[in-house]
């Protein structure tokens, strides 16, 4: 990771293990997950296999590309790909069965 002095650090949790990481605003969720020793399902790591699908329990997400693979229900619903969303504010993530 490249140091950006812009960065932020919002707390992150996962459910249902209820485990704290570090969730740094420049940087997938997927990544901040992993980088606090935390297992999360993944594959793609690009936003198209679903295999990192979870439910944003708390918190706001953004993402760098266009559409995700999400559809716009699961979006309303407060599903997320933490392989390319990026927090806005602390997150709690749920883990989804795939
Ligand atoms: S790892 Fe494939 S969509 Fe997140």
């Amino acid at each position: 990771m490249s140091i950006d002095h812009h960065a932020k650090i919002f707390i992150g949790l996962t459910q249902p293990d209820d485990r704290q990481f570090d969730a740094w605003s420049n940087q997938p969720l997927l990544l901040s997950i992993e980088q606090g020793g935390i297992d999360w399902p993944s594959s793609c790591r690009n936003g198209t296999c679903r295999t990192c699908f979870s439910k944003l329990e708390r918190g706001e997400v953004r993402y760098e590309i266009d559409w995700p693979g999400l559809s716009a229900e699961e979006k309303e619903e407060g599903y997320v790909l933490p392989c390319v969303a990026y927090p806005c504010t602390d997150v709690v993530l749920q883990r989804e069965p795939c």
